[in-house]
C-alpha cells in the first residue's frame, strides 16, 4: 500500500516496524557520511508525532549471516538520537527475546533500533520463518528503504506476507523523483555517467540511450569505451572484456543523430594513483603504455560543461575520475559545478557521485540526491524492484 494509505492510518500506540536503509559508510567505527540517516528523519519524526512506537530495521555491511562486532548498529542509533534530539534505544538482536523485550519496554513516540538484520542468514535468504519472527514485533510494516529495494530479502519482501504493509514517504519520494525524470523529463535530458565498469551498467546505458538527448561519459566507463574504440589507454582502470563496450560503441554510432554522446578527448594521466604522483595532461590518443587516466582533462571538462549547460534535466551517476585524491578531482568538481550552473532539474544517483556532490559542496544545490546506489541503477534500467513490487501487491491482512 502507498504512502497516502499510511498517512490516513491512525498510528497512536501502534508498533510500526520500519525498514530503513541505514547502511552507512563506517571508518574505524565512525560514520563518515550521514546522508542516509538524515534522509530518514522526516519519516521518523512523522511517525513519532503520530504516536507510533517506531521500531527500526536495517542491515549494515555484508556480515553474511553471522555476528560481526564492527557491524553492530549502535553508532547508527547514536547518530539518529543526535539528529532527532531524543533517546534512541537498541536491541542486541533483531528477533527473539532481546528484540521482544526491547519492544515491550517502548512507549508511544519511542524509537528503537533492532540489531543488524544480516547477522541472521534468514534475512538475505528471504526465509519465511525469519520474516514471520520479524513481523511478530510489529502491528504494521513500513518499507522506507529505497537503497535496499532491489534486494528480495526477508525485511523487504518476505515480511509483507505477515503484516499490513505500506510504502514509506522516503521510498515514495525517491520513486516519484526518478519516475518524473525518466518518464516526463523536461528536455533536453542529459545523463552524466562515470564510475567504474561498463559491464555493470550496460542495461543502464541501453535505457539512457533510449531516453536521453545527450550523454557525457567520464571515469572508468569512458576508459573502457575509449579502449573499445581502439585507443591505447595504458594501465587505466577498464573492463578486461571489451565486447560489451564494443556493442555500446556501435549503438552510440548508430544513434548519433538521436543522442549526442560525448567521450573524453583529453585526460589527466599518471603512473600511480597517489597524492604525490606525477601528473600530466594528455590527449586520449597520446597516453603512454605505463600511464593511466585518473581524471578527465580540461578540454573535456569544457566540452561536457557546454553540453550540461544546455540541459533542462540532468541525471548524474558516477564521478569523472579518482576525486578522492585532490590531483584527480578537478574534472568531477567541474562537472558538478556545471550541473549547478545549468539550473536544470538535477538528480544524483549512486553512492560515489553522491559522495562527490557532498565533498564539493554541491549536494544541497542538486534537486535530489538519491539514497540508492545499486537500487537507483536498477530503477533507471527499468527493472521492477522487489521491495516495491511486494508493497504494490500487499493487501491489508
Ligand atoms: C547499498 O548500499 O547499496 C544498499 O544498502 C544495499 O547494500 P548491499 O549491496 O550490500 O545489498
Amino acid at each position: 500500500m502507498t504512502a497516502e494509505d499510511l498517512a490516513a492510518l491512525p498510528l497512536s500506540g501502534k508498533r510500526v516496524l520500519v525498514r530503513e536503509d541505514l547502511n552507512v559508510p563506517l571508518q574505524d567505527g565512525r560514520i563518515t557520511d550521514l546522508t542516509r540517516i538524515q534522509a530518514t528523519l522526516p519519516t521518523l519524526r512523522m511517525l513519532r508525532e503520530r504516536g507510533a512506537k517506531v521500531i527500526l530495521m536495517s542491515h549494515l555491511g555484508r556480515p553474511k549471516g553471522r555476528v560481526v562486532e564492527s557491524l553492530r548498529l549502535a553508532p547508527v542509533a547514536r547518530a539518529l538520537s543526535d539528529a532527532l534530539g531524543v533517546a534512541v534505544t537498541t536491541a542486541s538482536d533483531c528477533i527473539g527475546d532481546a528484540a521482544r523485550e526491547a519492544v515491550a519496554r517502548m512507549h508511544d513516540g519511542d524509537v528503537l533500533v533492532l540489531e543488524n538484520l544480516r547477522f541472521h542468514p534468514g534475512e538475505e535468504a528471504n526465509d519465511p520463518q525469519f520474516a514471520r519472527e520479524l513481523a511478530s514485533l510489529g502491528d504494521l510494516y513500513v518499507n522506507d528503504a529505497f537503497g535496499t529495494a532491489h534486494r528480495a530479502h526477508a525485511s523487504t519482501v518476505g515480511i509483507t506476507k505477515f503484516l499490513p504493509s505500506y510504502m514509506g514517504p522516503l521510498l515514495a519520494r525517491e520513486v516519484e523523483i526518478l519516475d518524473s525524470v525518466l518518464r516526463h523529463p523536461q528536455r533536453p535530458l542529459c545523463a552524466v555517467l562515470g564510475g567504474a565498469k561498463v559491464a555493470d551498467k550496460i542495461g543502464v546505458m541501453e535505457r539512457l540511450l533510449d531516453l536521453c538527448d545527450a550523454i557525457v561519459i567520464g571515469g572508468g566507463m569512458a576508459n573502457t569505451l575509449l579502449a573499445a574504440q581502439g585507443f591505447d589507454v595504458g594501465t587505466s582502470l577498464r573492463d578486461a572484456d571489451l565486447e560489451p563496450a564494443r556493442r555500446i560503441v556501435q549503438r552510440i554510432e548508430h544513434e548519433a543523430a538521436k543522442v549526442d554522446v560525448h567521450l573524453p578527448s583529453d585526460a589527466i594521466v599518471t603512473t600511480r594513483l597517489a597524492p604525490d604522483a606525477p601528473v600530466r595532461e594528455a590527449d586520449v590518443d597520446h597516453i603512454a603504455p605505463d600511464e593511466m587516466i585518473a581524471d578527465i582533462g580540461p578540454a573535456t571538462a569544457m566540452d561536457f560543461r557546454g553540453v550540461i549547460l544546455e540541459a533542462k534535466t540532468v541525471l548524474w551517476n558516477g564521478p569523472m575520475g579518482v576525486f578522492e585524491i585532490d590531483a584527480f578531482a578537478a574534472g568531477t568538481e567541474a562537472i558538478g559545478q556545471a550541473i549547478v550552473d545549468s539550473g536544470a532539474i538535477s538528480v544524483v544517483g549512486g553512492g560515489d557521485s553522491a559522495a562527490a556532490a557532498r565533498k564539493f559542496g554541491f549536494a544541497d544545490k542538486m534537486t535530489h540526491v538519491s539514497t540508492g546506489g545499486g537500487a537507483t541503477l536498477e530503477y533507471i534500467e527499468g527493472k521492477e524492484l522487489p521491495g516495491i513490487a511486494a508493497l504494490r501487491s500487499a493487501q491489508p491482512t
